[in-house]
């Protein structure tokens, strides 16, 4: 490769993953977690991190997100080492994160509290309130909503504070398969209009396929990449096509599943 399109690759890479693995100790023994991804997340993209349980994936987001230290390697972000959580980069919880004693509005508000232009932050709030579908419910408690409703309040809490990664960790889980189906949807509509890099872990094959632009795909403990799958869909995306059988297909053969469609 010249220098030139080395140089070209570095400027549309946003989070680049190198040589990294992960070792937990149980006890007393070394468990081997992950071994030597690489990865490259472009900017703006939507990647999702499929792979069965246990595979690595959280740990693997959590290491990006600078949660976890890798055991080998490093990951960078716009070239600067990843050495800690970054306020600048957001993590939407699989588990409800949001806070019980607070309303729609003060969860969201809570990240903007240090701004001195409240004038600002109000509008922020309210516009990142009506982004994620919530306007009405400003003054309502998390007891009041639905499970779709307060995962809602957990992204607009992420997107209020303009992080230029959003880190998702199977962020649906506990949500019914048609609340599923909506607020994926509602994710892709908020991804195109907002432009943010966005790294999802799932385990669903469909979620990813309905999601992502590219799928990294991982095999079973320690997690390793797979594959790599280009989706390449325009959304919204048509479930039963061709296409869309045939990516389905090849990431169950890469996960070791049988399976047709
Ligand atoms: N802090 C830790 N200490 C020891 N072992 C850990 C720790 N965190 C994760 N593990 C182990 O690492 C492996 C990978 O866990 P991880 O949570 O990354 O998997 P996952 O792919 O996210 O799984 P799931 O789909 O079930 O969420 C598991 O075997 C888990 O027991
Ligand atoms: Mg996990």
């Amino acid at each position: 490769m010249g220098v030139r399109e080395a140089v070209s690759g570095a400027e549309r890479a946003k989070v680049v993953v190198e040589g990294v693995s992960k070792q937990f100790t149980r006890r007393g023994e070394a468990l081997p977690v992950l071994a030597d991804v690489d990865l490259e997340v472009h900017k703006g993209e939507f990647l999702c991190i499929l792979g069965p349980s246990g595979c690595g994936k959280s740990t693997l987001l959590n290491i990006i997100a600078g949660f976890e230290k890798p055991s080998t390697g490093r990951v960078t972000i716009e070239g600067e080492v990843v050495r800690g959580p970054d306020p600048r980069r957001v993590f939407v919880f699989q588990e409800y994160g949001i806070f019980p004693w607070a309303s729609v509005w003060d969860n969201v508000a809570l990240g903007l509290r240090r701004m001195t232009d409240k004038g600002e932050q109000h509008d922020i709030v309210q516009k990142t309130i009506d982004l994620v579908g919530l306007s009405g419910f400003e003054r309502s408690y998390p007891r009041e909503l639905s499970g779709g409703m307060k995962q809602r309040v957990e992204v607009a809490r992420a997107l209020a504070v303009s992080p230029d990664v959003i880190y998702m960790d199977e962020p649906f889980g506990a949500l019914d398969s048609l609340t599923r189906l909506t607020m994926r949807s509602e994710l892709i509509r908020i991804w195109e209009s907002e432009e943010k890099t966005i790294l999802f872990v799932t385990h669903d094959v469909d979620e990813s396929i309905q999601l992502a632009e590219r799928v990294v795909v991982m095999s079973a403990r320690p997690g390793r990449i797979a594959d790599i799958v280009e989706v390449g869909l325009p959304h919204p995306r048509d479930l039963g096509s061709p296409e869309y059988g045939r990516i389905k297909n090849r990431l169950y053969e890469l996960l070791g599943v049988e399976h047709s469609v």
